[in-house]
């Protein structure tokens, strides 16, 4: 398989860049510029090398450098923003700093005749976000483009197939970005798009299958898509001989057990073994209204469920997670050796031991784990399903939970969701659900006096979750939300909005 290296000098966009390179069908991977060495970078024949762009200054010597030896490696090169500062430093030029040459925003682009701009028209819109600037190509370089502000907007040394760009090609604002990416991946780096979700899944089977032979497989499944869809994978792998162990602690949405037990029997070959625990949960949370306390519960619970379930029911064999690349992925930023711990990898119990630990999907990015789940025939909505908290709806009852406050919450968001999906605008949203706050409220019904639950609608929309807006949903879907659950849901005479954007707020309310 022919792949791209993104060598991470700490840019924002770093992922974006990997995920643009994969939607041409190249496989990219990132690593930190600081635990990759141009001899590793050889040996593991990259088809080409994106420097990624960065927050520091060249110039600056507690910046990211790298070994210019990388220039006369014989690879491609192609320096995004600070990566391409970095190469014109690297080749002996000079990068700046001037008030009135930085640029941020979209900018109008100049480009010249070039491989790098094939089919690319002369004027375009880029997107510019720096500081510094390179006054001057350096030495064996040639400008290939320019801005109003910017003489060096790309730039290029043919003779070693190294590139740079001053503005961000994979920002969907640069106009013809993708062209630009499409151009030094295909024609200068000689890939042909063997990167395949087809190829994928057949690579993975067969790997699965020779790896795992005769033994078991043990997954956890919580329903979420990642683990849904390594369930699907392990199951056209090793069919029955793959064990799911879904736990049902009574927090999820309406109806929502059943339907993964239903989805996982009906359409997949595998032991699927549901542990219905909400009676223990919920005893467990009695008396509990501290958040922290109540995730601290629900995460050891489900962890010690979880775990017997395995020293009762499984053998011998494997151990298999969901985890996918994100979850994986060091910046280089920080400290290198440090490891990002991350929901998706659990921690095993040191008396139960693994032949060893299967993670089927830690190359793939969300949407390559959407597009190999809906290929290996999991319903839409599963592959598509919004995020939800690991301790569920224990988050959005506020305050103590019990079994009538979670069945209230559930009908009140089974509404939500039902009228979201009617008027067609529930995949506008990134997420939305309801929230039992916890409040009582007067009210009127006919002609008596009410003193019920106030119940509040969050929906948002959001690139990452770091940050969100509130989602402007029109008048009238919130006004039909919010009559049917007064209606339909006993013990709810208000329904409230929730108009606040993350930050301040958070998505979730706990
Ligand atoms: P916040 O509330 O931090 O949520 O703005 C951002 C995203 O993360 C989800 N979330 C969680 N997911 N365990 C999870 O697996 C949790 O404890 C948890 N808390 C928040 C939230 O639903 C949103 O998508």
């Amino acid at each position: 398989m022919q792949k791209i290296l993104v060598l991470d000098f700490g840019g924002q966009y770093n992922q974006l860049i990997a995920r643009r390179v994969r939607e041409q069908h190249i496989y990219a991977e990132i690593k930190p510029y600081n635990i990759i060495t141009v001899e590793e970078i050889k040996a593991a024949g990259y088809r080409g090398v994106i420097f990624t762009g960065g927050p520091n200054s060249v110039y600056d010597p507690a910046s990211p450098h790298y070994d210019p030896a990388i220039l006369d490696a014989g690879i491609p090169i192609l320096g995004i923003c600070y990566g391409c500062q970095l190469i014109a430093s690297m080749a002996g030029g000079r990068v700046a700093s001037a008030e009135d040459s930085s640029e941020y925003g979209k900018i109008e682009l100049h480009t010249t005749e070039n491989r790098l701009f094939t089919d690319v028209p002369a004027t375009s819109v880029c997107w510019m976000s720096h500081r510094d600037y390179i006054p001057e190509a350096p030495k064996g370089f040639t400008a290939i483009a320019s801005t109003d502000r910017c003489p060096v907007a790309a730039m290029c040394d043919e003779s070693r197939r190294i590139y740079g760009v001053q503005f961000h090609p994979e920002v969907t604002h640069t106009v013809c970005g993708k062209q630009i990416l499409h151009n030094f991946l295909y024609d200068v780096c000689g890939c042909d798009g063997d990167w395949q979700m087809d190829s994928f899944i057949e690579d993975t089977v067969r790997e699965l299958r020779s790896q795992i032979g005769d033994q078991g497989v043990v997954l956890g499944l919580s329903g979420g898509v990642d683990s849904s869809v390594a369930a699907a994978l392990l199951s056209k792998a090793v069919g029955k001989q793959l064990t799911c162990v879904f736990v049902d602690q009574g927090l999820m949405r309406k109806d929502e057990g059943d339907y993964v037990e239903r989805t996982f029997n009906h359409l997949f070959d595998m032991n699927f073994i549901r542990v219905n625990c909400r009676d223990e949960f919920l005893e467990k949370l009695r008396g509990l209204t501290d958040p922290e306390d109540k995730r601290n519960v629900i995460g050891t619970e489900f962890y010690n469920v979880f775990w017997n379930k395995i020293r009762e029911s499984f053998g011998s064999g494997f151990f298999a997670q969901g985890t996918i690349y994100p979850d994986r992925i060091e910046s280089g930023k920080g400290d290198a050796s440090k490891i990002k711990t991350h929901h998706n990898q659990v921690g095993i119990p040191k008396d139960i031991h693994f032949a060893g630990v299967i993670e089927p999907l830690k190359d793939l990015f969300k949407d390559e784990v959407r597009a190999v789940g809906e290929k290996l025939g999991l319903p839409h909505d599963l592959v598509w399903r919004q995020p939800f908290p690991g301790p569920g709806l224990g988050v959005r009852v506020i305050g103590e939970v019990t079994a009538a406050r979670v069945r209230i919450l559930q009908e009140a968001d089974a509404i939500l969701r039902d009228e979201m999906d009617k008027c067609g605008y529930a995949d506008q949203m990134s997420q939305f659900f309801a929230v039992l706050p916890g409040v009582k409220t007067v009210g009127v019904m006919g002609d008596e006096r009410t003193y019920s639950e106030l119940v509040a609608i969050r929906a948002v929309t959001t690139d990452d979750f770091m940050t969100a807006d509130w989602a402007k949903i029109p008048y009238d879907i919130l006004g039909r939300v919010s009559n049917r659950i007064i209606n339909e849901v006993d013990q709810v005479n208000r329904v409230v909005y929730d108009i606040t954007s993350k930050p301040p707020g958070t998505v979730e309310w706990e």
